[in-house]
Protein backbone atom coordinates (compact mmCIF):
# COMPACT_ATOMS: atom_id res chain seq x y z
CA UNK A 1 0.00 0.00 0.00
CA UNK A 2 0.66 3.37 -0.79
CA UNK A 3 0.08 7.07 0.41
CA UNK A 4 -0.36 9.71 -1.90
CA UNK A 5 -0.40 13.46 -0.71
CA UNK A 6 -1.37 15.93 -3.34
CA UNK A 7 -0.69 19.67 -2.47
CA UNK A 8 -2.26 21.88 -4.31
CA UNK A 9 -3.52 25.48 -4.54
CA UNK A 10 -6.38 26.76 -3.02
CA UNK A 11 -9.47 26.82 -5.28
CA UNK A 12 -8.79 23.76 -7.22
CA UNK A 13 -10.46 21.04 -4.17
CA UNK A 14 -13.16 20.58 -6.17
CA UNK A 15 -12.04 20.07 -9.65
CA UNK A 16 -9.31 17.18 -7.69
CA UNK A 17 -11.87 15.58 -5.55
CA UNK A 18 -14.42 15.12 -8.68
CA UNK A 19 -11.55 13.76 -10.78
CA UNK A 20 -10.27 11.64 -7.31
CA UNK A 21 -14.17 10.53 -7.50
CA UNK A 22 -13.69 9.51 -11.38
CA UNK A 23 -10.82 7.48 -10.38
CA UNK A 24 -12.61 5.38 -7.68
CA UNK A 25 -10.11 6.27 -5.07
CA UNK A 26 -11.03 4.37 -1.66
CA UNK A 27 -11.07 7.41 0.57
CA UNK A 28 -9.90 11.07 0.86
CA UNK A 29 -8.96 13.12 3.79
CA UNK A 30 -8.33 16.76 3.06
CA UNK A 31 -6.46 19.28 5.06
CA UNK A 32 -5.63 22.87 5.17
CA UNK A 33 -2.25 23.52 5.28
CA UNK A 34 1.13 26.55 4.60
CA UNK A 35 4.33 25.50 2.63
CA UNK A 36 5.96 26.79 -0.22
CA UNK A 37 8.15 24.98 -2.22
CA UNK A 38 11.13 26.37 -5.01
CA UNK A 39 9.83 29.89 -5.13
CA UNK A 40 9.82 29.75 -1.00
CA UNK A 41 6.08 31.78 -1.87
CA UNK A 42 7.78 34.51 -3.27
CA UNK A 43 5.28 35.77 -5.98
CA UNK A 44 7.22 38.84 -7.52
CA UNK A 45 9.97 41.56 -7.39
CA UNK A 46 8.99 44.97 -5.95
CA UNK A 47 10.99 47.88 -7.01
CA UNK A 48 13.96 45.78 -8.00
CA UNK A 49 13.55 43.86 -4.52
CA UNK A 50 12.69 40.24 -4.17
CA UNK A 51 9.74 39.82 -1.58
CA UNK A 52 10.69 37.89 1.50
CA UNK A 53 9.84 34.33 1.85
CA UNK A 54 6.34 33.42 2.91
CA UNK A 55 3.75 30.78 3.97
CA UNK A 56 1.21 30.28 0.92
CA UNK A 57 -2.25 28.39 1.65
CA UNK A 58 -2.25 24.75 0.36
CA UNK A 59 -4.80 22.44 0.46
CA UNK A 60 -3.50 18.52 0.85
CA UNK A 61 -5.74 15.60 -0.17
CA UNK A 62 -4.25 12.52 1.32
CA UNK A 63 -5.52 8.74 -0.53
CA UNK A 64 -4.12 5.34 0.86
CA UNK A 65 -4.28 3.22 -2.19
CA UNK A 66 -2.72 -0.12 -3.52
CA UNK A 67 0.17 -0.53 -4.83
CA UNK A 68 -1.03 -1.13 -8.48
CA UNK A 69 -3.49 2.21 -8.65
CA UNK A 70 -0.41 4.71 -7.75
CA UNK A 71 1.03 5.34 -11.62
CA UNK A 72 -2.65 5.21 -13.32
CA UNK A 73 -3.44 8.16 -10.67
CA UNK A 74 -0.79 9.77 -10.46
CA UNK A 75 -0.87 10.27 -14.59
CA UNK A 76 -3.97 11.09 -14.57
CA UNK A 77 -3.67 13.88 -11.95
CA UNK A 78 -0.90 15.37 -14.00
CA UNK A 79 -2.76 15.14 -17.37
CA UNK A 80 -5.65 17.09 -15.42
CA UNK A 81 -4.03 19.14 -13.16
CA UNK A 82 -1.17 20.86 -15.05
CA UNK A 83 -1.80 24.42 -16.42
CA UNK A 84 2.40 24.68 -16.96
CA UNK A 85 1.90 27.53 -14.16
CA UNK A 86 4.36 27.62 -11.02
CA UNK A 87 2.80 26.26 -8.23
CA UNK A 88 0.44 24.06 -9.46
CA UNK A 89 1.25 21.59 -6.78
CA UNK A 90 3.36 18.87 -6.18
CA UNK A 91 2.78 14.77 -5.40
CA UNK A 92 4.31 12.88 -2.77
CA UNK A 93 4.21 8.94 -2.44
CA UNK A 94 4.79 7.13 0.34
CA UNK A 95 5.03 3.33 1.55
CA UNK A 96 2.02 2.77 4.41
CA UNK A 97 2.65 -0.54 6.61
CA UNK A 98 -0.65 -1.23 7.34
CA UNK A 99 -4.43 -0.16 7.82
CA UNK A 100 -7.24 -1.32 10.13
CA UNK A 101 -10.93 -0.45 9.67
CA UNK A 102 -11.91 -0.11 12.93
CA UNK A 103 -15.86 -1.32 13.13
CA UNK A 104 -14.80 -4.73 11.72
CA UNK A 105 -10.79 -4.93 12.38
CA UNK A 106 -10.44 -5.72 9.09
CA UNK A 107 -7.09 -4.87 7.25
CA UNK A 108 -8.39 -3.54 3.92
CA UNK A 109 -8.42 -0.50 2.65
N1 LIG B 1 10.31 19.46 -0.99
C1 LIG B 1 9.14 19.69 -0.40
N2 LIG B 1 8.91 19.22 0.83
C2 LIG B 1 7.73 19.42 1.46
N3 LIG B 1 6.71 20.09 0.90
C3 LIG B 1 6.90 20.58 -0.34
C4 LIG B 1 8.12 20.42 -1.05
N4 LIG B 1 7.98 21.00 -2.26
C5 LIG B 1 6.75 21.49 -2.30
N5 LIG B 1 6.09 21.26 -1.14
C6 LIG B 1 4.73 21.60 -0.81
O1 LIG B 1 3.97 21.59 -2.02
C7 LIG B 1 3.34 22.86 -2.20
C8 LIG B 1 3.19 23.13 -3.66
O2 LIG B 1 4.46 23.34 -4.19
P1 LIG B 1 4.69 24.02 -5.61
O3 LIG B 1 3.59 23.65 -6.53
O4 LIG B 1 4.97 25.48 -5.46
O5 LIG B 1 6.02 23.21 -6.02
P2 LIG B 1 7.35 23.70 -6.68
O6 LIG B 1 8.36 22.65 -6.48
O7 LIG B 1 7.68 25.08 -6.23
O8 LIG B 1 6.95 23.70 -8.23
P3 LIG B 1 6.65 24.98 -9.16
O9 LIG B 1 7.98 25.46 -9.62
O10 LIG B 1 5.76 24.44 -10.23
O11 LIG B 1 5.93 26.00 -8.30
C9 LIG B 1 4.21 23.81 -1.41
O12 LIG B 1 3.49 24.96 -1.05
C10 LIG B 1 4.58 22.97 -0.21
O13 LIG B 1 3.52 22.97 0.72
MG1 LIG C 1 6.37 26.63 -6.40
Amino acid sequence: MKKVDILIRPGREEDLRALLDGFGVPGITVSHVLGYGEQRGRKEMYRGTELESRLLSKVRFEIVLKDEQVEPLVEMLVKNLSTGNIGDGKIFISDIASVIKIRTGDKEI
